[in-house]
């Protein structure tokens, strides 16, 4: 009985000192296991008269139930114990500050380009646009550009393929936004037909257009934004006025050095080069042509159904990228297309 008793309370001890499921099977198997001490007692009851067998047999069963009391609750407090430290070292703390959406911020070239369309918005001018692909007849036949055109060479084209690898014909990528006139023009024409007098065109169409180029002062993909403006009293004095009040408010500066440059468009007559100095950084005072302009050619006019007699107009074309290398000082077009993050995050 007191042996019994005994066992109990070793058994119980035991169990409690277990650190872990492995040591406490072991434990288990001090007692209850083949070679373990309840099993002896139950084995030594052979050697008893019925009567005695019978009442040790009770004890030593009842002193069973208790070791595997014992060794149920000591299992649970080891399985709870395992998954409190589980849940402590998996813990999230819901209540640290959020780490915050990263701010992405404006490339320089459409700050420049949506300061363009605020400006001429303005002065009353629409903002249009039109197809990156582009139909040879618009990019340059309906610009007075016919097909053996030297004019068309000033302008090295990437053509489309077709299915068969070969040149689709009369697709390309737009070399400059020029084919908006046009596409603007005949819709004007077709909204006002039958008018007595139509209303005037005053637009400008800002776009990505592309050139087999490349070097620091030009990008095979580039930003050119047209500007049209035709009516009866149109002049190459009012296209000046419109490029200087534009440049000095877009450059916030009143001393500025912009020249006009004669030149040659087929789509214009007569028509100029505008250039301007940079105002600081290394290529301070070096010139640098930021647009091509002049008074709307005839024929071009004529092409889309407009009376050349009665209407005229001016255009330009101005290149955004170098706008915006001439307000920051930048001295090489191809920055802005890097993708460096560095360089970018300096005008976010
Ligand atoms: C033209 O593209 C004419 N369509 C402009 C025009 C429109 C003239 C309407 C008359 C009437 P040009 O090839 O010069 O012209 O280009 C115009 C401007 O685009 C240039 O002055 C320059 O600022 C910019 N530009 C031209 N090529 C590049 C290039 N590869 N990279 C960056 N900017 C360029
Ligand atoms: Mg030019």
């Amino acid at each position: 009985m007191e042996n019994l008793d005994q066992m109990v309370a070793q058994a119980q001890t035991d169990f409690a000192a277990a650190a872990d499921a492995a040591a406490l099977e072991q434990a288990k198997a001090r007692y209850l296991g083949k070679s373990g001490s309840v099993t002896a007692e139950l084995k030594s009851l052979g050697k008893l008269d019925p009567d005695a067998r019978r009442e040790a047999g009770a004890r030593i069963n009842q002193a069973k139930g208790r070791i595997e009391q014992a060794l149920e609750a000591r299992r649970s407090a080891l399985k709870e114990a395992q998954l409190a430290t589980q849940l402590a070292a998996e813990a999230l703390d819901v209540t640290l500050p959020a780490r915050g959406a990263g701010q992405g911020g404006l490339h320089p070239v459409s700050r420049t380009l949506e300061r363009i369309e605020a400006l001429f918005r303005s002065i009353g001018f629409e903002v249009a646009d039109g197809p990156e692909i582009e139909a040879d007849f618009q990019n340059f036949t309906a610009l007075n550009t016919p097909e053996d055109h030297p004019a068309r060479s000033m302008h090295d084209t990437f053509y489309l393929q077709d299915e068969s690898g070969g040149v689709a014909p009369g697709v390309l990528l737009r070399t400059h936004t020029s084919p908006i006139q046009v596409r603007y023009m005949q819709a004007h024409v077709a909204l006002h037909a039958g008018a007595e007098t139509m209303p005037e065109i005053r637009v400008i169409a800002p776009g990505r257009v592309y050139r087999v180029d490349s070097d620091a002062t030009h990008s095979p993909m580039f930003h050119q934004v047209e500007g049209l403006w035709v009516g009866q009293n149109v002049s190459f004095a009012d296209l000046k006025g419109v490029i200087a009040d534009f440049l000095r408010r877009f450059f916030e500066s009143d001393d500025l050095q912009v020249r006009f440059r004669p030149s040659f468009f087929p789509f214009t007559e007569p028509s100029a080069e505008i250039d301007m100095a940079f105002m600081s950084g290394a290529l301070k005072g070096r010139w640098l042509e930021i647009a091509g302009c002049g008074m709307v050619h005839p024929n071009v006019l004529r092409q889309v159904g407009i009376d050349a007699e009665k209407y005229l107009g001016f255009a330009f074309g101005m290149g955004p990228d170098r706008l915006t290398m001439l307000r920051y000082g930048i001295n090489d077009l191809r920055l802005f297309y890097d993708g460096d993050l560095r360089f970018l995050r300096q005008f976010a």
